[in-house]
């Protein structure tokens, strides 16, 4: 058996693991494990694009308010100050290796998204901006000497001891390795399981959408490695804001795909099914309003109109405009037989982005040693209670780069969160028992659940309900055993770690919103954190 030590083992193959691993590999041996294929992966359907203050007249400070206002109280002000001061860096350093952003006159050309007050949002290929990062990156760690990647390959535990990192143990599904340069090792035969020792062990698995019955994410999508680090010990944070998505494709038989906030950006109209705009009775910003506010205007139009769908309606601008800044989107549609250029499409919201994750500083540092994180996967209150639209590719750009600096020497040194910080700690009960599942039908029933009880309108009554059945799933089911049930048993606990920061957030706050507790309360201006 192989029992390679690796200097940087990262968990996810997406655009933060993948950025995580390039800088890492100037500095030592790296392992990239990854569940599917290498460019499987949350990041790859990001659409819209990346937002950056690089255009005439904007400014990281202008950036930063905006990314401040959309999260509603709760953004961690150094942070924000980081990631939107050190984003045209970060892009600079994509165009270097060779992202091709969209130009106009031989300029990169900036769109514009709800709730940003320049355009500031880049994109390539039209609204294929999230594949062509990850193919760039891709391509470059398949090129690299130092780093091998494990395909196929959960990672179903994260070694710590004493507080401290050793390793992660991995289990095969039977795929291929991608690189040239990777070793063959057992555990890519199924359900082979094995720890790999590691110095630095980074999480960057991205979200958790596959929780919910409706989402914008692909199947890879489970919250691995939130429920990994939780149950390795690591604090977990912000878990109650869980971002919807105004905009997905409402058709029967087609699958719930992304409707970019761009084509609002580009001009496109909300309307109800009765043909009606109405964002701007909701509010100033109108169509361009934050994406919780919207979420709930389309549920309630929905609701107004016995379930039917919204409509986005873009059919005004030339169609030659239309296909061609949205190709994807445009290519999607006609396979289900939906001319945009001609006709409105039906969309509803669906979950797309979790706000909270394991607990990080700005340098990516968990209160684990050698244990970091970056991407949707971490939280370093960036968001706050709501992201802005586009901060989410630069976010995992900005703080994968912090992170190898800190590996290095290069940050402050790690200062645990102060107790005495006015945060709310709560620990989950029966932690031990979260090893567990697989009911008959056991994902498809916590995605019902999740989406009729935790998803965009809440209660407490709903949410305790809701608290008893995951809890009742847990300490009835046996040990995982194989790949698909430890995917089960990592959704099982992040479903928990939200519904427990949703029943304990009494107030509605961005993307948290308790029909029971519909105002926003100065006394919950404070995060909870989750402690495994
Ligand atoms: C979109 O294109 O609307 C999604 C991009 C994002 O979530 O920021």
């Amino acid at each position: 058996m192989d029992t390679t030590r690796y200097d940087y083992i990262i968990i996810g193959s997406g655009i933060a693991g993948l950025n995580t691993a390039l800088l890492a590999a100037e500095h030592g041996s790296v392992l990239v494990v990854t569940k599917g294929r290498i460019d499987d992966c949350n990041s790859r359907y990001a659409q819209g694009g990346i937002a950056a203050a690089i255009g005439p007249g904007d400014s990281a400070t202008l950036h930063e308010r905006d990314t401040l206002d959309a999260g509603a109280g709760l953004c961690d002000p150094e942070a924000v100050g980081v990631l939107t001061g050190q984003g045209p860096d970060s892009i600079a350093g994509l165009i270097q290796w060779g992202v091709p952003f969209d130009t106009i006159h031989g300029q990169i050309a900036l769109g514009r998204e709800g709730a940003h007050s320049m355009p500031r949002i880049l994109h390539a290929g039209g609204d294929a901006t999230g594949m062509h990062i990850e193919d760039t990156l891709a391509n470059r760690v398949r090129a690299s000497e130092q780093i091998t990647v494990l395909e196929y390959t959960h990672a179903i535990r994260v070694c710590a001891e004493e507080g401290a990192v050793s390793g992660v143990e991995v289990m095969g599904d039977g795929g291929e390795i991608a690189t040239a340069h990777a070793h063959r090792h057992d555990s890519g035969r199924n359900g082979d399981r094995r720890v790999i020792p590691g110095s630095v062990v980074v999480v960057s698995t991205g979200g958790a959408g596959q929780l919910y019955r409706y989402t914008t994410n692909p199947e890879v999508a489970t919250g691995d490695g939130v429920a990994l680090a939780y149950l390795a010990g690591a604090d977990v944070m912000d878990m109650e804001f869980y971002q919807f998505h105004p905009t997905a494709l409402c058709l029967e038989d087609a699958p719930t795909f992304l409707l970019s906030e761009a084509m609002r950006g580009e001009g496109a109209i909300l309307r109800n099914a009765g043909g009606e705009p109405f964002m701007s009775g909701y509010h100033p910003m109108a169509d361009l309003a934050p994406r919780d506010v919207v979420s709930r205007a389309i549920a309630a139009e929905m609701e107004r109109a016995g379930g039917r769908p919204a409509m986005l309606d873009i059919s005004h601008l030339p169609p030659a405009t239309v296909s061609s800044r949205f190709p994807t989107i445009y290519a999607e549609c006609r396979r289900y037989g939906l001319d945009i250029t001609r006709e409105p499409i039906p969309v509803a919201p669906a979950a797309h982005y979790m706000m909270g994750g394991v607990r990080i500083d700005t340098w990516g540092r968990t209160n684990i040693a050698g244990l970091y994180a970056c991407g949707e996967a971490a939280c370093a209150a960036v968001h706050g209670a709501n992201r802005l639209a586009s901060n989410s590719l630069l976010d995992t750009l900005v703080f994968s780069r912090r992170l190898v600096e800190a590996t290095l020497g290069n940050a402050p040194e790690y200062e645990a969160p102060d107790d005495e910080d006015g945060n709310l700690r709560v620990g989950l009960s029966n932690r031990a028992m979260v090893c567990a599942t697989v009911p008959e039908r056991g994902k498809e029933n916590l995605q019902d659940l999740m989406w009729r009880n935790v998803g965009i309108a809440r209660n407490g009554t709903r949410l305790l309900l809701s608290a008893r059945i995951l809890n009742l799933w847990q300490r009835t089911m046996p040990l995982p055993e194989t790949a698909a049930d430890f995917e089960l048993r990592n959704m099982l606990v992040v479903a928990r770690l939200i519904v427990e920061a949703a029943l304990q957030r009494r107030e509605s706050r961005g993307a948290h919103y308790r029909e029971d507790f519909a105002e926003t309360s100065e006394e919950w201006r404070r995060h909870i954190v989750l402690r495994g």
